[in-house]
């Protein structure tokens, strides 16, 4: 399994020759082209996340995975989809997936109701890895750290919108996880951290902080 980052929140990640991609906002990284891209995942509406989510489903025709109302609004806009809701797992040909809370809110470009917000739980190759999407602390974390333990966990951390790195801290203490993926910092100027002392601070707990640079790997 090869996890990509690709800047704010986006990831690819590449599993046997099928890569994914979630919330593929992807301004961030202008020299990566998406190929060979099986599903699409995106945790909410807003546009930082959404990002070209239903472009690369038209071309690619990779379908996006979305709460319900947002699975509509990317439908109705030409993208191929599978609605869910949250807390059950779907197989996929390359592993599964869960929804999980997030405490955000939605919306599409336009303005509607987007559905609730939501975190992913992927199981691939054996490994659970949890992106959280945009969120806040909440002791939604301890329950899926009791069930799932996730390998690698990718946190917001970068403030105002969701998290700040005292409380991803204490997320990565609920999930249990031993590698923690920081996300959604460092984009603008409102979300501006010190990623020093993030590492430092995960270290302390006694875990591996992994910042990824925009467009390199975690193999
Ligand atoms: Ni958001
Ligand atoms: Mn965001």
């Amino acid at each position: 399994m090869n996890i990509k980052y690709l800047g704010h929140s986006a990831f690819e990640i590449e599993t046997k020759g099928k890569k994914i991609l979630i919330d593929p906002f992807l301004v961030c990284a202008p020299k990566y082209k998406p190929e060979n891209i099986y599903d699409i995942f995106v945790t909410h509406g807003h546009s930082d996340h959404l990002g070209s989510a239903i472009e690369i489903s038209k071309i690619l025709g990779a379908p996006i995975t979305a709460v319900f109302e947002l699975a509509k609004y990317c439908a109705q806009h030409g993208a191929k989809t599978n609605d869910m809701g949250l807390g059950s797992w779907k197989d996929y040909s390359w592993g599964r997936v869960m929804l999980v809370p997030a405490f955000h809110s939605s919306s599409t470009p336009d303005g509607q109701y987007a559905g609730s917000p939501c975190g992913f739980i992927f199981e691939i190759e054996g490994q659970i890895l949890y992106h959280a999407g945009d969120t806040c602390l909440n002791t939604e974390m301890k329950m899926i750290g009791d069930l799932y333990q996730p390998d690698i966990a990718m946190l917001p951390i970068g403030g105002k919108y969701t998290m700040d790195i005292e409380h991803a801290v204490k997320a990565a203490e609920w999930l249990g996880s031993s590698a923690i993926i920081p996300m959604h910092y460092n984009t603008f100027d409102a979300i501006q951290v010190d990623i020093e002392s993030f590492e430092r601070q995960i270290r302390e707990i006694g875990k591996i902080p992994m910042v990824l640079a925009i467009e390199s790997s975690l193999t």
